[in-house]
Parts: structure tokens; C-alpha cells; sequence
């Protein structure tokens, strides 16, 4: 299974040490920003966990604010941007038509199955001119080039992975959202590790990109408990950030 909100109210107390804490959020945070229009007066930072990427996205005029479906999660979040967070699901925000300049969203996709119901939730906030900025590829971009990858890649299902940028794409040009430029970030701390990467495969914690069969799962365990090193983590993951302004 893939993880879902009921993970994250458990989550919470570990998310940003096991997350890459403050340099994964502060290069999110940095990507994000770059590709806000100078403008822009308001953000909403959709799916903001415990608002540490949240909180990073302070700049001269720019009031941003927070939704998330976990109260956990937005319990921290709020102690960072106290009375700017609230509870929602990013299918139905309680905000009203055309009244967002940028809304972000670092890591939501990749989990829900329903993410053209939030492509056309964010069309619907969003200003004329007003951006989504949204993480796209996300589990594409785990390995790249590591041994872990050589055992993995040839088994995953890229058509399975509900972030996938041409179906984020699609999903906006429905919307009226055109694609804009995008941005890479770090994902500091997230270079996975074989040992970990065997408990995640048996957790089913990959089910978003690799349907994979038992008897597959099993193969893949072996080969990956077979690798040198078990416990030093790979290299770091470069994420993708694609943008979409939203058309009159
Ligand atoms: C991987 S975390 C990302 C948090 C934050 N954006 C970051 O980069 O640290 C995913 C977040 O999505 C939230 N989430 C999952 N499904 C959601 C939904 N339908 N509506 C709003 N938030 C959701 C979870 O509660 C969790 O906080």
C-alpha cells in the first residue's frame, strides 16, 4: 500500500529527521520560490506536513499559508505558522474561486490516486496568472544510477505512478493550467539504503509504481540483501518541480 494520510498522523513525531529536516525543506523551499512569479501575494502550501518547507517560503509581500489532512502533522505545522494552517483535504479547499496567486505542493502526488481531482481543486483557487508548482516523478527519481536501481528499475511500472508529469500535464491543460517552466531540488538525506529499501519493498510501500507478484517481491529482496554496504545510503535524489500557470 502506499502511504496514506493515516500513516502521517503516526508519522509526525519522526517526519523531519527521517525527511532530510531542514536542508531537504530549505532546498524544496528554494526550488519552490523560484519558480513563484515576482508578484505574487499569496501561496497556499498544500499537503504542508509539519510546515518545514512551509516556513521557508517567507519572502517581501508574500503571506503563505497551509492545508493538510493530517491533524498530527498540521499540529507541528502550526507552531511554525500559527494561524496560517488549516485542516482540509486537497480535494476540497475552503477557499474561495480565483483568490490564490501560487499554490505548491512538495510531495503530494505520488501518494493519492485522485490527483486530477486536485489539479482541477488548485485551477479552481488559483487567480488568472496565479501558478501550481507541484512535484512530479517523485519514486522516478529514487536510485537513479545506484545498484539498488539496477535491481529495481526493470520492474517498475512507470504507468503506475499517479505523479507522472505527462498525466499532471494533461490534467492541467483541462483546467486551463499551461505548463511553465520547472525546477530540481535535492532530496538531502533521502539516498536510500539496501536494508531499508528491503523493508520498504516487503511493506509494500513501493505499490504506487511496482505491482510487483510475491514471488517477485521475494527475488528482489534477495538480490537487494545480496548488496555490499547494507546500511550506507546512495546518492541523494534530485526531485522535479513542474509549474503550470493558470490561464483567464
Ligand atoms: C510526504 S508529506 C509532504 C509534506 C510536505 N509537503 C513536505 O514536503 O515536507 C505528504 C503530506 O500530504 C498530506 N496529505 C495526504 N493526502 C492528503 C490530502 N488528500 N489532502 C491534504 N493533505 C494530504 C499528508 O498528511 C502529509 O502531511
Amino acid at each position: 500500500m502506499a502511504e496514506t494520510v493515516l500513516d502521517y498522523e503516526a508519522e509526525a513525531a519522526h517526519y523531519d529527521r527521517t525527511r532530510g529536516g531542514v536542508p531537504r525543506a530549505g532546498a524544496a523551499a528554494e526550488a519552490v520560490l523560484r519558480l513563484v512569479p515576482p508578484g505574487a501575494r499569496s501561496l497556499l502550501d498544500l499537503a504542508c506536513g509539519t510546515g518545514l518547507v512551509t516556513e521557508r517560503l517567507a519572502r517581501p509581500g508574500l503571506r503563505v499559508y497551509g492545508a493538510d489532512a493530517a491533524h498530527a502533522m498540521l499540529r507541528v505545522a502550526a507552531g511554525r505558522a500559527p494561524g496560517r494552517v488549516v485542516r482540509a483535504d486537497a480535494r476540497r479547499l475552503p477557499l474561495p474561486d480565483a483568490s490564490l496567486d501560487a499554490v505548491t505542493a512538495v510531495w503530494l502526488l505520488h501518494l493519492v490516486p485522485f490527483t486530477a481531482e486536485i489539479v482541477a481543486e488548485t485551477a479552481r483557487v488559483l487567480r488568472p496568472g496565479g501558478v501550481l508548482i507541484a512535484t512530479v516523478d517523485k519514486d522516478a527519481a529514487h536510485d537513479v544510477g545506484s545498484d539498488i536501481d539496477e535491481i529495481l528499475r526493470p520492474h517498475r511500472s512507470a504507468a503506475a505512478a499517479s505523479d507522472r508529469a505527462d498525466l499532471i500535464t494533461r490534467y492541467a491543460a483541462a483546467h486551463r493550467l499551461e505548463p511553465a517552466a520547472g525546477a530540481d531540488f535535492t532530496g538531502h538525506g533521502q539516498g536510500a539504503t539496501p536494508r531499508d529499501t528491503v523493508r520498504k519493498l516487503r511493506a509494500g510501500y513501493f505499490a504506487s509504481w511496482f505491482p510487483g507478484d510475491p514471488a517477485t517481491v521475494d527475488r528482489l529482496a534477495t538480490a537487494l540483501a545480496a548488496l555490499p554496504d547494507q546500511d550506507r545510503p546512495r546518492a541523494d535524489p534530485r526531485y522535479r518541480l513542474a509549474s503550470f500557470v493558470r490561464r483567464g
